[in-house]
């Protein structure tokens, strides 16, 4: 496995094996099951396996958050040795933005709602990250989790738009066996945090029973996973959603194919969770 920080590295192991097929996934590090989840796929469906390691400091937009969030380098580079990926790019801050970085990727309505309302910028720095990652390492396909759902879905529009020339796999969402989903951040709960945090999972689970038995009015899901994240005293909700699983719009009226998601604080530390219910329409 060669491990670089370097641009110029990765590329010459592309152009080593030009017409081998390529699988990427992006990841901040801090690997865990849901990571590692992506590279198992990618390791079956590509000749060789690639990952990236890069804190991305312009898509947080609170300084405490990109200052306490995890870092294992060492750890999960053991990890995906093990996992047999060929390459890891792990680059400084400087190597992915040089001194005199000014090209940036928007995107306008789907980056609007949710995790875009909440956390503004955030999109423009993952959109920007990614694309540069397309353009370094020249994947076949990429690998993403639907565990961030609108991060899926903004970064596919941007693979139509501006032509990427790959396939993007989206993959489904890795969960502790009480169903709490996996994420970098449940290392910073603490241990009443760690049990007030299934209240997401039970949130979705109150919302998905009411769906299967016909309640499916998009209002009413929404109260309903709102209900049993206020009752967790814990947990402060940021925002709860029954959305079009493509254009991540709000529904109003009947829900047959919904992305149900939500954001909420418990302590200092945001989760996010989301189930689509009814299919993805794609
Ligand atoms: P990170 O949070 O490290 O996640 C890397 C990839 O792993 C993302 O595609 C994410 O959706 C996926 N993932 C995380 N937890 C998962 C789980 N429990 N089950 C399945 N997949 C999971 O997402 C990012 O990094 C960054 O925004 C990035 C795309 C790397 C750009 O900086």
């Amino acid at each position: 496995m060669i491990v670089t920080t370097t641009v110029q590295e990765v590329r010459a192991a592309r152009r080593d094996d030009p017409w081998l097929t390529w699988g990427l996934i992006p990841t901040m590090g801090t690997l865990h099951e849901g990571h590692l989840s992506l590279v198992r796929r990618a390791r079956a469906e590509n000749d060789r396996v690639g990952v990236s390691i890069f804190v991305n400091p312009i898509q947080f937009n609170r300084r405490d958050d990109l200052d306490a969030y995890p870092r294992q380098l060492e750890r999960d580079c053991e990890l995906l040795r093990t996992e047999g990926v060929d390459l890891v790019w792990a680059p400084p801050e400087d190597e992915v933005y040089p001194p005199g970085y000014q090209t940036y990727v928007d995107l306008e309505q789907i980056t609007l709602p949710l995790e875009g309302a909440s956390r503004p910028g955030h999109f423009r720095g993952v959109a920007t990250v990614v694309a540069k990652l397309f353009n370094v390492f020249e994947p076949t396909r990429a690998y993403f989790g639907q565990k961030d759902a609108q991060q899926a879905a903004v970064l596919r529009q941007m693979v139509r738009d501006l032509a990427f020339n790959l396939e993007m796999v989206i993959c489904p969402i890795v969960r502790e066996p009480d169903g709490l989903a996996m994420s970098s951040r449940n290392l910073r709960l603490k241990s009443d945090e760690r049990q007030a945090a299934l209240v997401l999972h039970r949130a979705l689970k109150a919302a998905e029973s009411e769906w299967q038995q016909g309640r499916r009015e998009a209002g009413h899901l929404r109260t309903t996973m709102q209900q049993v994240i206020e009752a967790e005293p814990l947990a402060r909700l940021d925002y709860v959603s029954a959305a079009d699983p493509i254009s991540l719009q709000e529904l109003a009226g009947n829900a047959e194919h919904v992305l149900l998601s939500m954001a909420v604080f418990i302590g200092a530390v945001r989760l996010i969770d989301n189930f689509v219910l009814g299919g993805q329409t794609e």
